[in-house]
């Protein structure tokens, strides 16, 4: 569903929570995502933040456009929620390190089109991220996000208890890594070693349990085989697979998902730990140019 075509469904539960607060929100679809109106990313009081903190946990993304601020306003919106990271893989805008810049167009291919969770490859995965377009194609480019906590809600009972003790590898390297030259590869590698998250995450504010693998970072489980009652040779090695790219597959439902249409100066906040996105890759060559500054988080439980 586009947000420009979605009217105002809320429940009346969500009509009650948006009475009280300082904006107008608009849902996109049943599952995830809220259009806000009537908000000034450059000019963030405290009312209006922790109302934004509630509606982002309620709505897990939320969209904002005609969001006319500078790169320093948007750095300063984005730090209310957390501390900012500095990506060690991505280029950032020359006068602020923590805005990843996506420049994509020319003979440069967009690759953020496959489902993942910012950074979940760190110890301390983000928390969320705000991402403004700065420039984009009149049509395509879209992004899509998807509620990780439905997609686990939805699961089967029995699969739900096959992976409740499971734990994944996350890496940076399988994406990052390929156009990075042997001695960056190697200090990246030595910096950012795999690591290892549960299959099924709690999220700290809301208690939602979360699915917690992606397409973009998990590589493996940590610790399939020892679930392995009884086991010949490498003969759990398929089911594994299986396992895992059905996980990856939730990520692909529509009923899970919202997908955004982008013109400049929209904004959108996300939640990482119970989101996943994709960046649509049907515009090229066409230029689409995004910053992104991403929240710090705490380690997944
Ligand atoms: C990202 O993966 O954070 C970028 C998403 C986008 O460019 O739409």
């Amino acid at each position: 569903m586009r947000t420009s075509d979605t009217k105002d469904t809320k429940d009346t539960k969500n009509a009650e929570d948006t009475r009280a607060w300082p904006f107008t929100l608009h849902r996109c679809t049943p599952t995830i995502g809220a259009e806000v109106s009537g908000v000034d990313l450059g000019n963030l009081d405290d009312t209006t933040y922790r109302a934004l903190r509630q509606a982002l946990l309620d709505h897990k993304v939320l969209f904002f456009r005609d969001q006319h601020i500078t790169p320093a306003q948007h750095v300063a919106a984005a730090r209310r929620f957390g501390e900012l990271e500095v990506h060690p893989m991505i280029g950032h805008h020359p006068d602020h390190p923590e805005l990843v810049v996506f420049g994509r167009g020319g003979d440069k291919r967009g690759r953020e089109n496959l489902y993942h969770s910012d950074v979940s490859w760190r110890e301390l995965p983000s928390m969320g991220s705000m991402l403004r377009c700065v420039e984009c194609p009149e049509i395509g480019g879209d992004t899509i996000w998807v509620n990780m906590a439905a997609a686990y809600a939805a699961l089967p009972e029995d699969v739900k208890t096959r992976i409740a003790e499971l734990r994944a590898v996350h890496d940076a390297m399988p994406t990052f890594g390929q156009s990075m030259d042997g001695e960056r590869y190697d200090e990246m590698r030595a910096k950012y070693p795999p690591m290892v998250h549960p299959v099924v995450r709690t999220h700290p504010e809301t208690g939602e349990k979360i699915l917690y693998v992606n397409e973009g970072f998990t590589t493996h489980f940590a610790n399939y085989a020892r679930m392995q009652p009884y086991r010949i040779g490498s003969d759990f090695r398929m089911a594994e697979m299986d396992l895992m790219q059905y996980l990856f597959r939730q990520a692909a439902a529509p009923e899970y998902q919202v997908r955004l249409r982008w013109r400049a100066n929209t904004v959108a906040l996300w939640d990482n730990r119970s989101t996943q996105h994709y960046a649509v890759q049907d515009y090229f060559p066409a230029v689409r140019h995004m910053n992104r500054a991403t929240i710090i988080g705490d380690r997944p439980a």
